[in-house]
């Protein structure tokens, strides 16, 4: 069996939570392959919601097994925190989730860190979810991290080690910070982690692939954060795209089989960056209201805009995207028309292709107007039931892309959710 991957195409919180639990029943594995607790992953079900951070989103359909692969950077207070309330709420975490050993640990002072280095930005903050992320990359590829397996082995030494050298950086960025209680809370997370299944999380999951089991690989934040491709330096630490699933699973790419990209029919982004579609207009403030668009982790309010086909294509392109599924079709219920940015006009010249640099660059978007459908899309049940304007919108958006839209999403809760071209 080869490996299907589901990421997000735009800036992050397009819904990757909810479709992951959807079509988690196909599958017998569901692996999340990089980001860590910088996600919010929402799922509701059965008058019930859940947001995820570290744990994948396949843990609520019966017996999958789950991993945290080796490109997740882990906090174990926060982890605790997380799966704490699902075990209370029921749930066998410890029966079906497994965490490779050389994932990396964020350590206490990772967050300070991060905290530090957005002072010391001023203005060109990055705006980061302040949960150490950049910090804890910064010191894997610096060699210098500490991984979940270290916890099994000499892992005093190498957290006292750690520990020092952070705390003389925070020293020398003036960086003032308590570390006791945060320090405590993290040792009982490192004890609770203990408890759980610490695999080599590479050959586990390819021994699962040859034995012919499904694997459902689920991307965090989305294309447009991905260290190497997006809004550099305005994007995350880790690579969001497919490949980043073959290094964060050590899976090879030949074992890669479907790609889905998930977009929303509109575009957000949360903390600071180039956003060239984004609607600083009562347009703007109603996505924002009628989407709900508050940050599932920090609650902060997400800017939002029309949809850009240029980042999407460039998107679909770095993932080698199969299928799209769209979601949050129901938040343009209310919209006369809908505007979809078909190319950029750069100092004056339309191009279709993603420029280097979106921040010098003085970027217009091209618009294309289509009428809206005016009709409340919540309750519907089948494709059968569209109204024309939305099988229009989605037939333009498959002839620009070149890539069929599968899922039309058209609420929060798994039921609300239409599959198309259903054989
Ligand atoms: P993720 O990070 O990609 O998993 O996405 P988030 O969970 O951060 O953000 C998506 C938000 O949209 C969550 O609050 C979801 O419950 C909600 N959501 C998902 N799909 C739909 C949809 O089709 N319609 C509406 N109105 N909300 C949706
Ligand atoms: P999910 O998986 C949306 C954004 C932050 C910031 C930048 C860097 O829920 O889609 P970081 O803390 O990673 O160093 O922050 O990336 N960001 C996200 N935005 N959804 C996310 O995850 C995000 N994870 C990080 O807001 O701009
Ligand atoms: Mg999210």
């Amino acid at each position: 069996m080869k490996v299907d991957v589901l990421l997000g195409l735009q800036w992050g919180d397009e819904g990757k939570g909810k479709i992951v639990d959807v079509l988690t029943p196909g599958y017998d594995v569901v692996a999340r392959f990089q980001g860590g607790p910088n996600a919010g992953h929402t799922l509701e079900f059965n008058g019930e919601k859940y947001v995820l951070r570290s744990i994948p989103s396949g843990i609520f359909q019966g017996d999958k097994v789950n991993i945290i692969g080796n490109g997740v950077v882990l906090d174990p207070a926060l982890f605790k925190a997380e799966a704490e309330a699902l075990v209370k709420a029921g749930h066998d975490l410890p029966g079906k989730l497994y965490i490779s050993k050389k994932a990396h640990l964020i350590l206490p002072t990772h967050r300070f860190l991060d905290a530090a280095r957005e002072a010391a930005k001023g203005d060109a903050r990055v705006g980061t979810t302040g949960r150490g992320i950049g910090p804890a990359y910064t010191d894997k590829v610096g060699r210098d991290g500490l991984r979940v397996g270290d916890l099994l082995h000499g892992f005093e030494a190498k957290y006292a080690a750690a520990k020092a050298r952070h705390e003389r950086l925070l020293a020398s960025l003036g960086f003032s910070y308590d570390l006791r209680e945060v320090e405590r809370e993290w040792m009982e997370g490192v004890d609770y982690l203990k408890r759980f299944r610490l695999v080599d999380g590479e050959h586990f999951i390819n021994r699962l692939i040859d034995e012919g089991r499904g694997v459902l690989a689920e991307g965090a934040q989305g294309t447009m954060l991905d260290v190497d491709f997006g809004s550099y330096p305005f994007v995350t630490s880790s690579n969001t795209i497919c490949a980043g699933a073959c290094t964060g699973l050590g899976v090879a790419p030949g074992r890669i089989g479907q790609v889905f990209g998930i977009f929303k029919a509109y575009c957000t982004r949360v903390g600071s960056g180039p956003f060239p579609t984004e609607l600083k207009d009562a347009t703007g403030d109603a996505l924002c209201e009628i989407g709900h668009e508050f940050g599932s982790v920090t609650g902060r309010r997400r800017r939002c805009g029309w949809l850009d086909l240029v980042a999407l294509r460039y998107a679909i392109r770095l993932n080698g995207v199969t299928s799209l599924f769209m979601m949050k079709g129901d938040v343009l219920d209310t919209f006369d028309t809908i505007k979809v940015c078909v190319a950029y006009r750069v100092d004056g010249e339309e191009t279709t292709e993603f420029p280097f640099d979106l921040q010098e660059s003085n970027i217009e978007p091209v618009y294309v107007e289509l009428p809206g459908w005016k009709t409340p899309l919540t309750r519907v049940t089948s494709e059968d039931e569209f109204p024309e304007e939305l099988n229009n919108y989605l037939t333009f958006l498959e002839e620009e892309l070149s890539v069929p839209i599968r899922i039309v999403s058209v609420g929060a809760d798994r039921e609300q959710t239409i599959k198309r071209y259903l054989d």
